[in-house]
Order: C-alpha cells, then structure tokens, then sequence
C-alpha cells in the first residue's frame, strides 16, 4: 500500500462528491476512532499496514482517546488483551508521526491552541471540538471522519467546501434563549441537545441570551450536545463567537424558555435521589480540564474517602499544568478515579454495581450503546454529591440577589466585611489584596467569589477590574450588599458576573465556601 496515494486518492474522491473547490492546506489534523473497542482487529490491522508504509504526517496530528489510560489500564480493569491491542493501535499512530495526546480537547485546550487563530484552517474529527473550535475559537473544519483527518495530516490538504467557505458560516435560525441564563454543564447540553433536535434548520443555529461569562465547561458542554444530536458543526451567540454580530440577525425565531431547562435539570437529580442510591459517577465528557478539576478538587477538599465510585475522564495536557496536577493528586487520595488517555464512551465499562450517572449529555447518549449502561443525567456536580451524601455534613444555602452582570461562575469565598477599593487595594498583576486598612491584606482574589458590602475609593477602580480581567487575576464573580457604580461599570466592561441586595445578607457566607453564582442565584456549600 502506498500511504500518500491512497490518502490524496480518498481526499480526492470525497472533494468530488462533495463539490469541493479543491483542496486547501490545513495548519494541523486531529484524528479519532483509534480506540481498539471501535477499530476491532480489521482497524488495527488497517493502521498497521498503512504505518509500514513508512509514510509520516505532514502537519501537525494530534490524536483523541483511545480505549485505555496507558498507565493506569489495571486500575480501569481493562483485559490484557485489549491493553496489548490498544498499545499495537497507538504504535502505529506514533509510528506515522501522530502526536500521542489521546484527548478530544487537546485541539482546543492543548499546547498547538495557543497558535492557533481565527481563520484557520484545519481537519479535526472529534466533533465536540470540531463545534467548539468553529464557534468559540472561528478556526475552520468540517466535521471530518477519522480516516479523513487521517489523510489530511499525511497531505496536509482538505476539500474545500462546508465549513470552510464564508457562505455556509452564516446563521440559519434565531435561537432566543428565555432567561434564566442555562447554568452548568448539564443545562448547556440540554440546551445544545434541544437545538440540535431542529433538525437541518439548526445548521448554523444563532444563540441570543446565553450572557458573557460561559464557563469553559459549559461551552464544552453546548459544544459536544449540538454536535451529538444534530447536523450542526458550529453556532454563533454574541460575546462568545468572535464571527458573532452583536445584533440577533433578522431570521426564523424559535424560543427556548430557560425554565424549562432547569426543571428538566431538577427533575433529573429527583429521580436520581429517589432511586437507587448511585454507585458510580462519570465526569469528563469532554475531558475534563484544569478549571474542572480544580472545582472537583475544592469540593472534595474535607471528605477523606469518597464513598462511591467517582470516574474522572481527564487529559496529559490539563496534568502538565501545576494546578491541574494537584488537583488530580488530592482526587487520587481520596479514591476518585482519574484516568487519562481515555474517555467514559470509548473505554470498556468498569466493574461496578448500582446506579451511573453523569454530567454529559453526550455520554448519557453514547453510553448505553457502548456499555449497555444507561447513566442518569445530574444538575450539578456539588447537587449531586450532596444527595448521595458524599459531602455529609454539608450544607447548601441558597440566597438570591439581582444580577447586575449576570452570568454564571464559582469558586471559594473571599469575604471582607469593610468595604473595598480596586485602586490602591488591590494589586491588579497579581490579585493579592494590599490595602493595609483590609483583613484581606496579602490574600488573593485571583479566581475567587469576592463578597464585600460595597465599594469605596476612586473611580479609575472599574479600569483596575478591567485590566484584572484581562490579566487573569480578577475574581470569578462578586457579590455585594449594594454595588457602588465603580465596580458595577468595572464588571459590566469586563463581564464579571456581579450580584447584589441579596437575601439573606451576602456576608454570612463564610470565607472558604463553595459559591455557584448564576444570574440572581447564588448556591453557597459550606465548608
Ligand atoms: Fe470526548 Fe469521549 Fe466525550 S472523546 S467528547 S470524552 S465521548
């Protein structure tokens, strides 16, 4: 077999029946399917044929799970077969130069993102980062096949047409989304899923109403459902998708009330709570990130021995970053299991008994045909975990307040009981609070739920919040009894979500607590 051939021969048969305009460089591939669970022994035979080739890839090539953590395969209970045929798989892979990343968010997430930029070409074929990185990044790909993403990272080449040309990135329908704003990877996906179910209208779907403050999770979330449940390769929502008008184009409206997701959202955990007590937890899919490891991490932070069987699907890249690396530690001890390399769809199911459930709206679809298990959906993870009484104990307050900015965000507690100035209290290349007058004083609000009565100090404050913003030291989101307009003109430049008179009072929450902020709502889990 000669590998150069047969890739430009089938690249060059799938431009004819697509009418391509040709073919056009790519800056990188990204390939799927390269779990031995889906290849079988034809697959990996195939792979092992077309590495003797000799034949290496022309661009950079990464490659999404496979079927095991290719250290940890023990652990996941995974057959000597399968590790010994999933080891041939990736031998060949890294045989013909494809990078050994094994992760569906490397694409986006990884170290070759940072290069990347609007307007790129390149052929992914993990379609939740094909969504993602079409939308939320304005790179360039059709939803490739494995094999195709393959052979454009042998040639370097694509056919030219879908997602490629400027007319098939225009918006095909107006999505107005009814507040409340969906919160949590759980309302994203339901949200992505019910779009996605509009059928060929849904193509280019304009969202309106989603807020400025996505979280990376959510957008993954929205990204993997629209994907999983339709025809669509990318939607458009304002402050989100740099190809996004500010105005809702003038198109086809279908309202998509908010409510509605967030009953959908409780009715599932009450039916998780009333059954059978779940015995095992699926998270990462997608693989799960820094950002999400870190809030896992944090919330587990008191429980000495989780009591149930947490998964957590991760990648190498979100371990190569300090924190991220930590937080997987601290899980580790405390007997979740995270794996690597892999994913909950394209592994073979653990042993367990009792019921599954999981965050994804993806792998509640793609799990029961790989596993014949059929997880149960979950709203949050911090909901979840308190129902099953993994975080005994614990107690979940609600306050509501009115959202100034809104948005959803969480982290720890920062609480000052005086009030603050951004100027001159907060040093803004770092997040550490200077103010010598604050019982905050050397203390950082980097990431943090800020909690204070209200500001004071001078108004160049809302350019400090700003500047933080931009800089990665701003809290995640602040709560205040009454917002002075320095802050308030601050997080609405920047997009911080900012709440304020909420009831009961905001500054009973305790320094160190969990808070969820979305829009009004502020879930607060005590420590
Ligand atoms: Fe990724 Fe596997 Fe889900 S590839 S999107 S974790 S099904």
């Amino acid at each position: 077999m000669k590998a150069y051939e047969l890739a430009s021969g089938v690249l060059r048969a799938l431009s004819e029946a697509k009418e391509a305009r040709g073919m056009i460089s790519v800056v990188n591939a990204h390939v799927s399917g390269i779990s031995y669970m889906n290849l079988g022994d034809y697959g990996l035979e195939f792979l092992e044929d077309l590495a003797a080739t000799g034949e290496r890839v022309r661009v950079p090539t990464s490659s999404n799970p496979c079927g095991m953590d290719r250290e940890l395969w023990r652990e996941q209970g995974i057959s000597e077969d399968f590790a010994a045929k999933q080891a041939r798989v990736n031998a060949a892979l890294e045989k013909m130069g494809i990078a050994p990343t094994y992760s569906c968010t490397f694409p986006y997430e990884g170290q070759w993102s940072s290069k990347l930029k609007p307007g790129d070409h390149v052929a992914w074929a993990e379609s939740s980062a094909v969504v993602y990185g079409n939308s939320v990044l304005g790179l360039r790909s059709n939803r490739e096949g494995g094999p195709s993403a393959l052979f454009s990272g042998i040639t370097g080449l694509t056919p030219n047409y879908g997602m490629h040309l400027d007319e098939n990135r225009k918006p095909t329908v107006l999505i107005k989304v009814e507040q409340p704003i969906p919160r949590g990877p759980l309302e994203w996906g339901l949200l992505g899923k019910k779009i996605a179910e509009l059928g060929e209208k849904a193509k280019v779907p304009y969202i309106y109403g989603l807020g400025r403050t996505a979280t990376k999770g959510e957008l993954k979330a929205l990204s993997a459902a629209l994907a999983t449940f339709g025809p669509t390769d990318m939607f458009l929502a304002p402050y989100i998708s740099p190809e996004a008008s500010k105005e809702p184009p003038k198109l086809e409206e279908v309202t998509i009330d908010g409510r509605e997701l967030e009953e959908q959202s409780r009715e599932a955990l009450d039916k998780a709570v009333s059954g059978e007590t779940p015995k095992a937890f699926f998270l990462g899919c997608p693989q799960y990130g820094v950002e999400e490891l870190v809030y896992i991490a944090r919330l587990l932070s008191d429980v000495k021995k989780v009591k149930g069987d947490i998964f957590i699907y991760t990648s190498r890249h979100a371990l190569s970053d300090q924190a991220g690396f930590q937080a997987v530690n601290s899980l580790r001890e405390k007997g979740v299991k995270v794996f690597r390399d892999t994913c909950p769809v394209f592994s073979p199911a653990p042993s367990f008994s009792g019921g599954v459930m999981t965050d994804s709206v993806k792998s509640s679809f793609y799990m029961p045909q790989s596993k014949s298990i059929r997880p149960t959906l979950e709203p949050t993870v911090v909901s979840f975990m308190l129902a099953s009484g993994e975080l005994e104990g614990k107690r979940l307050t609600t306050y509501v307040g009115k959202a100034v900015v809104a948005g959803t965000a969480f982290g720890e507690a920062i609480v000052s009981y005086k009030p603050l100035s951004f100027l001159g209290g907060i040093n803004p290349s770092t997040g550490i609070v200077i103010d010598e007058e604050s019982e905050l004083k050397g203390e950082s609000v980097k990431g943090k739920v800020l909690v204070y009565p209200t500001g004071k100090g001078s108004t160049v404050g809302s350019y400090i919040i700003y500047a933080m913003k931009k800089m990665g030291t701003s809290p995640a989101a602040i709560i205040m009894r009454e917002a002075d307009t320095v802050t308030i003109i601050g997080c609405v430049l920047a997009g911080i979500p900012l709440v304020h008179r909420v009831n009961p009072d905001p500054l009973e929450i305790k320094a160190g607590s969990m808070v969820r902020v979305a829009d009004g709502t502020i879930e607060v889990t005590d420590r």
